[in-house]
């Protein structure tokens, strides 16, 4: 169980690119990032308004002379400190992700970057050689998989409690973007355009976090081939998509079934996974994500509770609440950054050995997201073709 307690020597110097007072995803950052000691916000460069981004820092307790206009200030500015930034954070449109992540790691910095990572697998490759090369780490807010439970159907699945898997079944769906996109705000706007929001909407937009969270859940299963049928239901918003459905075949036989929404009218339910297995099933959603439903074939269903002792021990590592007092996004998303700054920590230290075992969500984890919404345009500029994943 997590207390807190600082689990590495010293606080890592942060920084963040975004996020600034009207972004959407910013506070997810600090409140994960500055949760157990492990970070210290020193400077940003928050907004693509200066002069609000200067004016937000300092109401974050930033230096005013550390609030930067710019990305390239930034790391100018605090290149030029022997109390210099170390790590940076980027909370920004999809479409800049891959010049800050560049320009930082050129710079000596590790990056913390959103999702969907990059727009293609070649710039990912390209990143994951910069960053090894410099010694760097880079680490992909998929800020869902911090949850407990998801790392007990992990350890489930791992301990052949649901058998061999047969079937992945999984919906992250809203309707917030039912309407069209007349006087819609930026962060609308900059989803909406392939220019900005790279080749996908809500495939990448939410679909990656469906994905990652089936990768750590299934680790052993890899996907021999897919089909994605994509439409844009407000027509201003094609070539890119508003709702996908993608169907999966595993290399193990199994069968998957993916469902991304944006215009699920009505719909609150955000995020529902259930992965079955030939003796039993697990089913876990974000709504109520200190619940995990277990059914095994021919006994009584079983909710189980985060934070108990019968849970595995991967799940109460990551618990923070104990039993009966909710966890929720903002523990998950600590969870994640907690990871991250370990990651960071082992490198500056030189320590592989930590690296090869410790999980959190680096550049692999981003260059699959890419990969996997690479193979569902592919297969969707088909005409909706089966796929052979590459
Ligand atoms: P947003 O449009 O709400 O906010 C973007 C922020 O970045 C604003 O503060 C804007 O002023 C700032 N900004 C834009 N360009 C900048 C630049 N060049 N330099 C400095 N600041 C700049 O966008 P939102 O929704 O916060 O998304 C940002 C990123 O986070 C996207 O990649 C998105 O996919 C991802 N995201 C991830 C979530 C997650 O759960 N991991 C949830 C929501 C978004």
């Amino acid at each position: 169980m997590l207390n807190g307690e600082r689990l590495i020597e010293r606080p890592l110097r942060w920084g963040m690119v975004g996020g600034g007072r009207t972004g959407q995803v910013g506070y997810k950052h600090r409140s994960g990032a500055l949760r157990d000691g492990t970070y210290r916000l020193v400077c940003g460069a928050f907004d693509l308004d200066a002069e609000r981004g200067r004016d937000f820092g300092v109401k974050l307790g930033v230096e005013a002379n550390r609030c930067y206009a710019t990305y390239q200030e930034l790391i100018a500015g605090e290149a030029r400190r022997e109390d210099g930034v170390e790590v940076v954070s980027i909370a920004t449109p999809n479409f800049t992700h891959y010049e800050i992540t560049k320009a930082c790691l050129e710079a000596g910095l590790h990056v913390i970057c959103e999702k969907p990572l990059f727009f293609t697998v070649a710039e990912c490759e390209e990143i994951e050689k910069l960053a090894a090369e410099k010694g760097l780490i880079v680490g992909v807010t998929y800020g869902f998989t911090g949850h407990p439970l998801v790392h007990q159907m992990a350890a489930m699945v791992k301990k052949g409690m649901l058998g061999d898997i047969r079937i992945v079944d999984m919906q992250y769906t809203h309707g917030f973007n039912s309407g069209d996109d007349v006087g819609a705000g930026e962060a609308v706007k900059w989803r909406t355009n392939p220019k900005t929001a790279g080749p996908t909407f809500v495939l990448g937009d939410i679909g990656t976090h469906l994905y990652y969270l089936s990768e750590i859940v299934l680790p052993h299963m890899k996907i021999d081939k897919l089909l994605c049928d994509r439409k844009a239901f407000i027509p201003t918003r094609a070539p890119l998509e508003d709702h996908a459905t993608v169907l999966m075949h595993y290399d193990n036989g199994a069968r998957g079934r993916l469902w991304v929404s944006s215009v699920n009218a009505g719909n609150m339910g955000s995020q529902r996974y259930r992965f079955v297995g030939s003796k039993a099933s697990v089913e876990w959603s974000d709504s109520h994500p200190d619940q995990l439903i277990y059914e095994v074939q021919g006994e009584p269903n079983r909710t189980l509770h985060h934070g108990m002792p019968y849970l595995e021990e991967e799940s109460l590592a990551a618990d923070r609440m104990g039993a009966l007092h909710t966890e929720g996004l903002g523990d998950s998303w600590s969870n994640i950054y907690l990871w991250i700054a370990q990651a960071i920590d082992a490198k500056n230290r030189g320590d592989e050995a930590f690296l090869k075992t410790h999980h959190y969500p680096g550049i692999k984890a981003g260059t699959e997201g890419v990969r996997w919404l690479e193979n569902c345009v592919r297969s969707a500029d088909a005409g909706s073709a089966w796929v052979a994943f590459k």
